[in-house]
């Protein structure tokens, strides 16, 4: 007699995209990105180590200097990295030395390591970069366009918005973020969308 058993359905989840998290200070971008989980980090600063150890137990932190970093710290392929890299130099408020900066030439430091991560064959098919609305106009503007460049020249499509808490809380936070993506589909827009295409980022 032959027993027949039918297996069970099993639906496999879709697995969650993982993210990497670069300046990440207290892990609060991570902690933003819906639907994804981090699987490392990095951050200079003792103190912002800790408070990212708190809001993400367990996920590994590099702490380092971004330019000291070599892909192979970096096991797997991620997803998605996330740089909301430093500003001092950006700001309108300082003296806008740029990218060119010691501190928010740090950026440059997370370029070199995505093109590593290229080279190994692991870099990830989106990039975002989170930094201020002065990016847009440090160095007369070339500092922005060498970041897009960078990026095209890598194979990525480039687009960029600005939000503004202000939309969804009591205060005004205008923020730019670059986004690049590479092998996926993303969304197009045929022109400018308000508010996230302001003015200065048009021009820019
Ligand atoms: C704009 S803050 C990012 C804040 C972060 N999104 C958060 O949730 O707290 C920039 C971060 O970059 C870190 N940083 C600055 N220079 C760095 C470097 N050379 N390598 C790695 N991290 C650096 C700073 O310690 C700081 O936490």
């Amino acid at each position: 007699m032959t027993i027949r058993v039918d297996a069970p359905a099993v639906s496999c989840p879709a697995p969650v995209p993982v993210a990497w998290e670069f300046f990440a200070g207290g892990g609060l971008a991570g902690l933003g990105l819906a639907g994804f989980s981090i699987g490392l980090a990095n951050d200079i600063d003792a103190m912002k180590a800790a408070a990212f150890r708190t809001n993400h137990p367990g996920i590994p932190l590099h702490q380092a200097d971004v330019w000291s970093l070599s892909a192979a710290d970096l096991p797997g392929t991620p997803d998605l990295c996330w740089a909301s890299s430093p500003c001092q130099d950006l700001s309108l408020a300082g003296a806008r030395a740029g990218l060119e900066g010691v501190r928010s030439g740090a950026f440059w430091g997370f370029w070199q390591l995505i093109q590593a991560l290229d080279a190994a064959g692991r870099a990830p098919p989106v990039i975002v970069v989170e930094n201020v609305a002065g990016l847009l106009t440090s160095g007369g503007g070339a500092d922005f366009a060498a970041v897009c460049a960078a990026m095209a020249a890598a194979g990525y499509r480039v687009g960029a918005l600005e939000m503004d808490a202000a939309l969804w809380l009591p205060q005004s936070r205008p923020r730019l973020f670059i986004v690049a993506m590479r092998g996926v589909a993303g969304p197009t827009v045929p022109g400018p969308v308000a508010p996230f295409h302001s003015r200065r980022l048009v021009a820019a």
